[in-house]
């Protein structure tokens, strides 16, 4: 195994005309001939190896050519360049060594339903869609730590059970800590904000969990997410910072994963817009919007939109009805059968879609100020623009204890969402935090939180109080957003969702 001629397919550019053996497993083989194609998967991409009869001994042959798919081999031969080929190479495959014969691999080329691929997590990584989200991912966390790191900001892992709530007390899940009832962290900012105090920008990055009875295509149990928080920082400072990070994470995977982003058929258009400055909304000016005549319009534009999407997607499928009758090869009613599917997942989608819209512009109309905004208003606002939207200045009714009242109207907070464009909704909720401890301590009061538990919170007002603040980005929303993936469910590798936790 320690042969130098092992190489990966991702270097066989460096081998053009040498011998080289790769390993990996069967993703596809056919026949033609006296050849068989194999298309051989080995973690870092694709590659086709020609396994000409006359070139191996004919037993070897014949078993290569019966090795189903996800088979694990190795190939030696000569590396070839060639444009048409995937991955533009082949491997003229000179000896082979079969090192586990599969067989009855459940996930075939063909489409499958969610809950099968859900069922089959372990094996669906192994799909394109799969790999090209994780090195996307790979990416995204990678420029995360990065941007940080190179801004002076200290890394502190901050606890998982916790004893505070940190965000609201009806999304908690509660664990038994040897008698005493604790809960799994939903943010670290509490204990960033004492962190913040000692080495003035800091960051935590990790594993967050809400009991959300949400079972939308946005919301997950168990989610990544990386906060910053920064002492002496105002409401214009954070939102700066919220804006480069996101245009650095994006360039990033601009940078690093061009080919993934055409495979997943991401809005790379789109994405190369997304530079400072992001655009600013009041949340008043927000509620405006929705009741505002623009929304009315928008919607009755998305309705017609979605009629004719759905009368084409019919036209489609009644096509591909009838070719399916017709006198055609296996393969060929296998790929019609895998269209099917996708399209007619899609039709429902656009039924579900052209179902909500009126109800959805009716609660745009009937949108009262004080209301947080819901998952369809933020889809309405992100919608109109195409790069993302700061939303600021929530009433404080709707928000979290510790956000900071705004001294110039004491209805609202300083805070924001950053919606992301195109409809994907928010991906970062930050603020300035409330810095006087008389008013906190009120806030504490006032949501029903034991002022006990926060004693040591409300310390950090005792001893040098500072005006600070930060925000929290999901790494799944975020990545669901790049990558143009409907359901974040798709973007973490082992979903946890609240009506299923499959394996
Ligand atoms: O807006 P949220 O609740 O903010 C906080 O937790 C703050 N304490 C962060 C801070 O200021 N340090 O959540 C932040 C982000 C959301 O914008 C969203 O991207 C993600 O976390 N998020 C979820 N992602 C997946 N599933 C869920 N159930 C999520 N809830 C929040």
């Amino acid at each position: 195994m320690s042969d130098k001629s092992n190489v990966y397919v991702n270097q066989l550019k460096h081998h053009i005309g040498k011998e080289v053996t790769l390993r990996g497993w069967v993703y596809n083989s056919r026949a033609s001939g006296k050849i068989q194609f194999v298309i051989l998967r080995d973690g870092t991409g694709l590659c086709q190896c020609i396994v000409e009869k006359a070139s191996v001994p004919e037993e070897l042959f014949d078993r290569i050519k019966h090795l189903g798919q996800e088979s694990s081999l190795s190939l030696t031969g000569v590396v070839r360049a060639d444009e048409r080929s995937v991955g533009g190479h082949e491997l003229a495959v000179t000896d082979a060594q079969i090192i586990a014969p599969a067989e009855g691999y459940p996930i075939t080329p063909k489409a499958h339903g969610v809950d099968f691929l859900m069922r089959h997590r372990h094996l669906h990584f192994r799909s394109q869609r799969q790999w090209c989200i994780g090195k996307v991912r790979h990416t995204v966390v990678d420029a995360i730590r990065r941007f940080f790191n190179d801004n002076g900001f200290t890394l502190i892992d901050t606890p998982i059970f916790t004893t505070v709530v940190g965000e609201d007390q009806t999304s908690l899940f509660e664990v038994d800590y040897f008698g005493s009832p604790l809960h799994l962290t939903q943010t670290g900012q509490l204990y960033l904000e004492s962190a913040a105090m000692s080495f003035g920008r800091v960051y935590c990055f990790g594993p967050t969990f809400r009991a959300e009875k949400s079972k939308t295509r946005r919301h997950l149990t168990e989610f990544w997410m990386v906060e910053p928080e920064v002492a002496f920082i105002d409401l214009p400072g954070l939102l700066e910072l919220a804006e480069n990070f996101v245009s650095y994470i994006v360039s990033r995977v601009l940078e690093d994963n061009r080919s993934e982003l055409e495979t997943l058929e991401a809005d790379i258009g789109l994405l190369e817009k997304i530079q400072p400055p992001f655009y600013r909304l009041t949340y008043s000016e927000a509620v405006e919007i929705l009741k505002g005549p623009k929304t009315v319009e928008f919607m009755a534009r998305d309705l017609a939109d979605l009629q004719s999407e759905k009368a084409r997607t019919e036209v489609r499928i009644a096509e591909l009805e009838q070719q399916q009758g017709g006198q055609i090869k296996q393969w060929q009613k296998d790929k019609i059968a895998a269209e099917l599917i996708d399209l007619r997942s899609a039709l429902a989608e656009t039924e579900t879609k052209i179902e909500n819209n009126p109800k959805h512009a009716q609660l745009a109309a009937e949108f009262a100020w004080g209301k947080d905004l819901g998952g369809s208003d933020e889809t309405i606002i992100s919608r109109m623009h195409d790069k993302p939207v700061f939303v600021t200045h929530y009433p404080r009714e709707a928000k979290a204890f510790y956000m900071k009242t705004d001294r110039a109207d004491e209805r609202v907070v300083e805070n924001f969402d950053m919606l992301a464009p195109a409809g994907f909704g928010e991906i970062i909720g930050g603020s300035v935090r409330e810095d006087d401890y008389d008013r906190l301590l009120a806030k504490i009061h006032e949501q029903g939180l034991s002022p006990e538990t926060y004693n040591w919170y409300l310390d950090l007002r005792r001893y040098g109080s500072v005006p600070h603040g930060g925000f929290g980005l999901g790494v799944e929303r975020t990545l669901a957003w790049i990558t143009g993936e409907k359901h974040i469910r798709q973007c973490i590798p082992f979903p946890r969702m609240m009506d299923k936790v499959y394996i």
